[in-house]
């Protein structure tokens, strides 16, 4: 099997394992639900569990405890995606493809979706305990939630939307740009490996850590870069986003063709920490450089 081909068949796998997660559309609350289901079956390239299973996979985890955990990332994933699109944010219309929540369900429903479907995250994840075999493995899914908390919060990802946001509009040092990318995409990409390593019984999460660090922060040049360079049809979301908020990216600050090179040389520093790991890492590394000239 190439590397196109097991990508693809990892994707569907890992999206088959969020399906079975997904809210019941029923009772008072269904309309609720369905906003929720909506935005999660839209599509996406559920790059965060594809990472958190192959993780887990490489450092020899077996057991059903990662399942739960792929369907919280995802949800958490989404639910910044639907309040990342909403008037008061970024104010955009399309996402994967199809129209933003907030355009089909109204901006009231769109709102409390984004919560619900945060909270419903952590209800999911907790799930886990009922999988776990023995004490080993409860003391791990424990630890896999303290990850998965901090890196969604105020010290996260939402901490980073936080500091992007209050800042559309003004000129941003690279350190306070550093910042912003680090927490609002690199945290919850942190935060797949990071769980995925956890719950296969690793200790010592530090270079693990800093390999999300660096994929994340690539991840979100390169989103920069396809807001200037792709088209909405390729890329299932509007291009010009960042122009029409006013935001300083890497592209504003250094150039299309600069803010590229720092793509390939953040990739090629998760690479080598990749390489250092033990297990089967032909899958991570193909997906790392693949990711590093994505065009959506
Ligand atoms: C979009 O993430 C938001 C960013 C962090 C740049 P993705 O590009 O992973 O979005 P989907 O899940 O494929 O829609
Ligand atoms: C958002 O960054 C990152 C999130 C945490 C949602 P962007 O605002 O650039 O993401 P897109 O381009 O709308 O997907
Ligand atoms: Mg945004
Ligand atoms: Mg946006
Ligand atoms: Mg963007």
């Amino acid at each position: 099997m190439n590397f196109k081909e097991e990508l693809e068949q990892r994707t569907q796998s890992a999206w088959a394992v969020v399906e079975e997660y997904l809210p019941k559309e029923e009772g008072f609350s269904g309309n609720l639900a369905k906003a929720i289901n909506y935005s999660m079956r839209a599509g996406g390239k559920r790059l965060r569990p594809v990472f958190m299973a192959a993780m887990y996979e490489m450092l020899g985890g077996n057991s059903e405890i990662v399942k739960p955990f792929m369907a919280a990332i995802e949800m958490i994933h989404t639910h910044s995606l639907i309040h990342d699109d909403l008037p008061a944010i970024d104010n955009d219309q399309y996402r994967r493809g199809k129209k933003t929540t907030h355009v089909v369900f109204g901006e009231s429903a769109a709102i409390l979706a984004g919560d619900a479907l945060l909270n419903y995250a952590y209800e999911t994840a907790f799930q886990a305990f009922e999988l776990a075999q023995n004490e080993e493995e409860v003391l791990r899914v424990a630890k896999a939630l303290k990850i998965l908390g901090e890196k969604t919060g105020l010290c996260g990802m939402l901490g980073g939307q936080g500091v992007d946001v209050e800042n559309d509009g003004k000129p941003l040092s690279r350190e306070t740009l550093d910042f912003i990318y680090e927490n609002k995409t690199s945290a919850l990409i942190e935060a797949s490996l990071m769980i995925g390593a956890v719950l296969a019984g690793v200790k010592d999460l530090s270079d693990i850590r800093q390999m999300g660090s660096c994929l994340g922060i690539a991840f979100q040049i390169q989103d920069d870069i396809l807001d200037v360079t792709s088209s909405q049809e390729e890329l299932g979301k509007p291009v010009g986003s960042d122009e029409k908020n006013h935001k300083t990216t890497y592209v504003t600050l250094e150039g299309v063709e600069q803010a590229g090179e720092e793509v390939k040389k953040l990739t090629h520093e998760a690479v080598s920490i990749l390489l250092q790991l033990p297990g089967e890492k032909e899958f991570l590394k193909d997906l790392f450089l693949f990711l590093c000239t994505r065009r959506k």
